[in-house]
């Protein structure tokens, strides 16, 4: 045996007999764990933190290689770092690389493999740490703060596995109150363990809990739920957005239209939120219901934990398009139609394609001459079938070109409009306040709409909200007077990049809407499988971003936390990699338990 296998002899002895009691005294220190893996190693390797490079080394006991896994947090006292006797400092990594090296010489080119003499007690286990954060506990105050790493912890400590959530929690940055998102892990197991799982929360100041002016709520910097089809993106969703629903209020500024029409003098009012659902295949509908299949017991568990838990019930409202030949067959929901009036400037909504300018300015020409005979007083309502008669019969006083008339009714005259336009007995606009009821959860299903028409409904509503979130001198400004998360499942079939002038006018009110989110309190919820098609400027402003399990050839086309695009792949239903403003990115496994009803 050599000088260093003696050494470690020494100190695994050590471990398991003799420091028994030196080990009792230690556990009066909350901030460690009771057990060292290893300890920081220097032999043929450097020990340095720099600006731009760190490189730190753990052995490992060989009684604790087997439980270790690549992503686990580690922590390494500084002894006697300060001068102040109540401080105690501690170096937060996670293992970023576990590999053997030999230190005899090893001849494992022998029959037998394994059964030589060859083996663990011939070789050491080193982990590469990846250093994350100091983590300074202040005993007689009792608080933990985090600060940068500006120094190696010192050759010979011990290294222990994290069994503090809360020294992982402020050495991750992870907010300590929030909305849930579900429990930290490593490879699917629970940290720091299973009984008592470090909770994910992000960041949701707000006035309810006298915190609004703690900074920005995570849902106003808008998120992203990505994962491939079947990995629980919309159980994990409906798990998040229970916990976003009614019972917290946002400061927001009231609206120029609204203080003058209800004589308001304040600027600022505390709103509670409206969060308003697009769900293409009446899933979030369900959101209304208990889950039959979460027992008592399970929910008083997650109550304890400060989960939200349990079907809306009437906090949840249903509206639902109507168009000619489709009727939604959900009880309980009311439905309205998309009215003509929705395509008043804005004539994009009527091209599929992209017109040459002369076409697109004529048709610009026709509705504004169309809609410009309706004013205010008038008690007619500007109509499809009425402007297609009205456009037969003065259209060449408009447009005086033959073919370039001809492309206008082309472009603009189609069942599709017949089928969007006019229908059901009550309009968008006559439910626009109801429907953006503050503390009120909106669903609007699309399940009986199909191809088009679906789309073409739910990019009129969609322009409908952000316009009116955005613009000034709204129509309706309880739109934009009111907190609001709006939340998009097949997000990438309604804000892809594109060049058909419907989708792309979308994708630029939104692209205005995301950067002015937390001026105007407007938050957007992604949910697709398709990231990669998510318009880059979109993306660019969503700030929290979960990754379920992916298949690589999107991995490779998208940009995911460096520490987990190999990982991903083959991450387990529920698992996720949450990437969060100011947190490091971490994995997190969401409930396996869907809070409200998710029957599919
Ligand atoms: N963490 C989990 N644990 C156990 N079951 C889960 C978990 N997440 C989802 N499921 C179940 O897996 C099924 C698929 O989940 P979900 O509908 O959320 O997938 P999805 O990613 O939205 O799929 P799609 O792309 O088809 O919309 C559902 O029955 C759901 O209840
Ligand atoms: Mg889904």
């Amino acid at each position: 045996m050599t000088d260093s296998t003696d050494d470690i002899a020494a100190k695994y002895g050590n471990q398991d007999s003799t420091a028994g009691e030196a080990e009792e005294e230690e556990m009066a220190d909350p901030v460690l764990g009771d057990d060292s893996l290893g300890h920081v190693a220097l032999k043929d390797s450097q020990l340095f933190v720099g600006r731009s490079e760190m490189q730190i080394i753990a052995y490992i006991d060989q009684h604790e290689r087997d439980g270790l896994r690549v992503g686990n947090y580690v922590c390494i006292p500084y002894p006697d770092a300060t001068t102040e006797p109540n401080e105690d400092e501690v170096l937060l990594a996670a293992i970023d690389r576990l590999e053997y090296r030999p230190i005899t010489e090893v001849n494992d080119w022998v029959d037998g493999g394994g059964y030589s003499d060859f083996g663990e007690q011939n070789l050491a286990y080193v982990s590469h740490l990846d250093p994350i954060a100091i983590v300074k506990h202040d005993r007689l105050k009792d608080t933990l703060t985090r600060q940068t790493v500006d120094r190696p912890p010192k050759p010979g400590e011990d290294v222990h596995l994290i069994e503090d959530e809360e020294i992982l929690r402020v050495g991750l940055n992870i907010p300590s109150d929030g909305i849930y998102i579900g429990d930290m892990a490593v490879s699917g197991d629970f940290i720091p363990n299973d009984e008592n799982p470090l909770t994910y929360l992000l960041s949701n100041p707000n006035s309810t809990d006298g915190t609004a002016d703690e900074g920005e709520p995570a849902i106003f910097r808008h998120l992203l739920v990505a994962g491939s089809t079947g990995k629980g993106k919309t159980h994990f969703s409906k798990n998040i957005l229970r916990q976003c629903a009614v019972s917290k209020q946002y400061p927001i500024e009231v609206p120029p239209e609204e203080q003058e029409a209800f004589g308001i003098d304040d600027d600022i009012r505390h709103r509670y939120l409206n969060l308003f659902v697009i769900d293409p295949e009446d899933e979030y509908v369900e959101m209304r219901d208990d889950n039959p299949g979460l027992s008592p017991e399970k929910a008083r568990e997650l109550e304890d934990k400060g989960v939200a838990v349990g079907g809306l019930d009437d906090d949840l409202q249903v509206f639902a398009p109507v168009t000619a030949n489709s009727q939604p067959t959900l009880d309980d929901i009311r439905t309205f139609g998309i009215p003509f009036s929705v395509v008043e400037n804005r004539p994009q909504l009527l091209l599929s394609s992209r017109p040459k300018d002369p076409t697109f300015n004529a048709i610009r020409n026709v509705l504004n001459a169309y809609f410009g005979r309706f004013d205010d007083d008038s008690n007619d309502e500007p109509t499809y079938n009425d402007f297609e008669t009205w456009l037969e019969l003065n259209g060449d006083q408009i447009v005086n070109n033959d073919n370039i008339l001809a492309a206008v009714e082309r472009r603009v005259t189609g069942p599709i409009y017949d089928r969007v336009f006019d229908h059901g007995s009550t309009s968008l606009d006559e439910y626009t306040n109801d429907m953006f009821n503050r503390g009120q959860v909106t669903v609007v299903p699309t399940g009986h709409l199909r191809g088009e028409t679906e789309k073409l409904v739910l990019l009129a509503l969609m322009t409908h909200i952000v316009e009116n979130k955005i613009d000034t001198g709204v129509e309706h400004p309880q739109i934009k007077g009111t907190p609001m998360l709006l939340c998009v499942d097949e997000a990438h079939e309604y804000l892809s990049s594109t060049d058909r002038p419907r989708e792309q006018y979308l994708v630029q009110n939104f692209r205005q809407a995301a950067k002015r989110g937390r001026k105007d309190k407007f938050g957007l919820y992604m949910v697709t499988q398709n990231p990669q098609d998510i318009d880059d400027e979109i993306l660019k402003q969503t700030n929290t971003r979960i990754y379920l399990g992916l298949q690589p050839e999107i991995v490779e086309r998208i940009r995911i936390p460096s520490d987990y695009d190999d990982r991903i792949v083959t991450f387990d239903k529920g698992q996720a990699v949450v990437d969060a403003p100011d947190v490091r990115p971490v994995e997190v496994q969401g409930l396996d338990v869907c809070v409200t009803n998710h029957s599919n």
